[in-house]
């Protein structure tokens, strides 16, 4: 998917007072109220808040998020109906955001002045991603998708209870209400969908029929005759599930095996959906592999084409962000978000919003960083430090998930319905209907050579990273990057790394690689000492990244290879059968290589998609991009392409 920076709404007001697009020539509600017309239009039309009652999750999808009063008032519903769903996710589409000075001035008299307060809190930075905004301890949970209908709707993975079209009229904004958005509304449309607009345009109409929606005209809101209403009711039953998920129709219980990021930033999303989770690790206690650094660092990537790794590197680190923040100032996780200072020559000019990043001269870097010879680059003003296990034990915790230590795997096994984890007596540890493997570099061992095929080669490269005495020596102020880095400094000690050398087993600290530590931080810090430092006064520690050849995640289920082989599937990864169905399945959570901490978030948020059928976090796309059965597929387009005959 091309992606291309997010152009913010221009707003006026019109002489009536109300907020008015002048780029569309229209209103953005109507002057009786918005919050009138969503309770009359958009729930009443989509028969909530009846319809959501009692259900474990109701979600929704908006076209046309503008000002958020839809939303507003679905949140507000939700919170006084006391039968309501147990989460409530509420997806939408703007091409136009507005950006959060303007939303704050528009939204200083909402009828639901607390809600609006705290949507204009959480308003992200305006990029082409999708955001995932929690409020009410994640039960209402926000996704925002900016960018065109056109482009993201058929990015978007769904199962859809109720649509709100709310675009700008559609003679003065026709691709808010184009056949193929509709078509995609069916596409998304959860057995037994509707649909509400204020719109009664004949064209609409026909292209919700044509979508699969049984239309109504029912009286609109405020003196206006009509209005639409559907009810998703297509002719032949579609044979994908809506939205292209898999929903778990089970028991909601995940044995997860690792403790380090992965496992536990799976744990927290599992859990924040209503599941039982426990996690199981070799270790006595949680994140004693590569996640047990004594600190890391975390921030995004900004490439000039914005390609998948660039665009889901974005995502992860603002999710990571926004997740991290209030732990760290609550003091929950030790670290630090000030910003962070990745050093890259001259600065080119930064095509995004600068409360993601900005290109800074030379000057600004030495001022915002305190490093005296620090050269220009990126700024990432949401990235920072964290001490690894601390995250892990936060995110543990919040998935209210048990931990059981000293439990070493030594194989999987699938019987009457549930994953086991065995010891190395073939006794079963725990069992569960879902099994999430995030055991990092021990991964291929656990899934053995069949299954392993699937996720294809995992290098386990060995790092090393070395902690100097900060006295006396110039420190940053925030984590500066380049090939290496240095971090403030953290209880007296400056932590700068590191080596990387793939099947390398050594676990001893090595006076080489600190060496190499060493020479990396007296150039970042311009201080040409420290390389003569001797290295029986520093500190290190010794670990294994799981690094996959593209140095991408895997995050998904397991493909069932023997049904591939056999049924000749279609090359899609898409449509690869699954070693799953709705009761339960396989799992991985791994390979987050180089940057587990700016990857655990978002990971964990896609694996609970996968496994539970919620709202994918991602596009679709980028889900693809960090399917565990990418590289299989690859490989055997690979052999097709050669031999047309296999
Ligand atoms: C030197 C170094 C520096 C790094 N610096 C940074 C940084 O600054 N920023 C950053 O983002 N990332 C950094 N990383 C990467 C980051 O640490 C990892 O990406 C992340 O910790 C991986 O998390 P994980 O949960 O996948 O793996 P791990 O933390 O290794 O967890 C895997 C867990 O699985 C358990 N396990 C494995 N096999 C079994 C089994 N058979 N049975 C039971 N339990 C099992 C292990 O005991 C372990 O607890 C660094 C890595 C290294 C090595
Ligand atoms: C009527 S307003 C939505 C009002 C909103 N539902 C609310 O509750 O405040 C229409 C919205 O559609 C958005 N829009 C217009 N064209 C679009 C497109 N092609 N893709 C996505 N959004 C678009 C506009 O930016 C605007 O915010």
């Amino acid at each position: 998917m091309k992606t291309a920076p997010i152009e913010p709404a221009r707003i006026a007001l019109a002489p009536d007072g109300l907020p008015h697009a002048p780029d569309f020539g229209d209103v953005y509600h109507p002057a009786a109220g918005a919050t009138g017309q969503a309770r009359h239009v958009f729930l009443g039309g989509n028969g909530l808040p009846a319809r959501w009652g009692g259900r474990p999750r109701f979600v929704v999808l908006e076209t046309g998020f503008g000002l958020g009063n839809n939303f507003l008032a679905t949140w507000d519903a939700w919170r006084h109906d006391p039968q309501r769903c147990e989460r409530l996710w509420f997806l939408a589409i703007d091409k136009h955001p507005p950006t959060r000075a303007d939303l704050a001035r528009l939204q200083a008299s909402s009828t639901l002045p607390e809600l609006a307060r705290q949507l204009v809190a959480a308003w992200p930075a305006l990029t082409p991603n999708l955001h995932a905004l929690e409020f009410e301890s994640g039960r209402v949970r926000l996704l925002l998708g900016f960018g065109d209908v056109a482009a993201l709707l058929p990015q978007v993975m769904a199962s859809v209870d109720a649509f709100f079209l709310d675009g700008f009229a559609p003679d003065r904004n026709p691709a808010m209400w184009s056949l193929p958005a509709l078509k995609q509304v069916g596409r998304l449309a959860a057995p037994g969908a509707t649909a509400a607009t204020w719109s009664s345009a004949r064209a609409l109409r026909e292209g919700l029929a044509t979508a699969g929606f049984e239309v109504s005209i029912v009286p609109g809101f405020s003196g206006k005759r009509d209005m639409t209403t559907a009810r998703y009711a297509p002719r032949h039953r579609p044979a994908v599930q809506a939205g292209g998920l898999q929903i778990h129709t089970g028991p909601r219980e995940a044995l997860v095996v690792g403790a380090g990021l992965a496992g536990c930033a799976a744990a927290r999303a599992l859990g924040r959906e209503g599941w039982q989770v426990t996690v199981l690790d070799r270790a006595a206690s949680i994140a004693q592999g590569a996640s047990g650094n004594p600190a890391g660092l975390f921030h995004g990537v900004v490439h000039g084409d914005d390609g998948p790794h660039a665009r889901l590197h974005r995502a992860a680190a603002l999710a990571t962000e926004r997740l991290l923040r209030p732990w760290i100032s609550g003091g929950r996780v030790r670290g630090q978000i000030d910003g962070l200072l990745r050093l890259a020559g001259t600065p080119a000019t930064s095509p995004w919003p600068i409360d993601y990043v900005e290109s800074v001269s030379g000057q600004a870097a030495r001022a915002r960083s305190g490093l005296a010879a620090a050269e220009g680059g990126w700024w990432f003003p949401g990235g920072g430090w964290v001490v690894p296990g601390d995250y892990a034990g936060a995110l543990l915790e919040a998935g209210d998930a048990h931990f059981a230590g000293n439990a070493c795997v030594e194989a999987i096994e699938r019987r009457s319905g549930r994953w086991h984890a065995l010891d190395e007596h073939g006794a079963s540890i725990a069992d569960a209907p879902v099994l999430v493997l995030a055991t990092a570099i021990d991964l291929p061992r656990l899934l053995g050579p069949a299954l392993a095929e699937a996720t294809g080669t995992l290098a386990a490269v060995r790092g090393q990273i070395t902690g100097l005495p900060a006295a006396g020596l110039p420190a940053p102020r925030v984590p500066v990057a380049d090939a290496g880095y240095v971090l403030p400094a953290v209880d007296g000690v400056l932590w700068c790394g590191s080596t990387a050398r793939p099947g390398d087993a050594d676990g001893r600290l090595r006076e080489a690689d600190h060496r190499h530590n060493l020479a990396q931080a007296a150039r970042l810090l311009a201080a040409p000492a420290i390389e003569a430092l001797p290295t029986d006064t520093l500190q290190g520690r010794v670990g294994w990244r799981a690094v996959t050849p593209d140095r991408l995640p895997l995050v998904g289920a397991l493909p069932d290879l023997a049904a591939c082989t056999t049924a000749r599937h279609d090359d899609r990864l898409r449509r690869l059968p699954r070693l799953r169905d709705a009761d339960g399945g396989l799992y991985v959570i791994a390979a987050l290589g180089s940057r587990g901490v700016t990857w655990a978030a978002l990971c964990g948020e896609l694996l609970a998609s996968w496994v539970a059928g919620t709202p994918c976090p991602v596009e679709a796309d980028l889900r693809d991009t960090l399917d565990p059965a990418r590289a299989w597929l690859a490989a055997r387009r690979r052999v097709a392409l050669a031999d047309p005959q296999t």
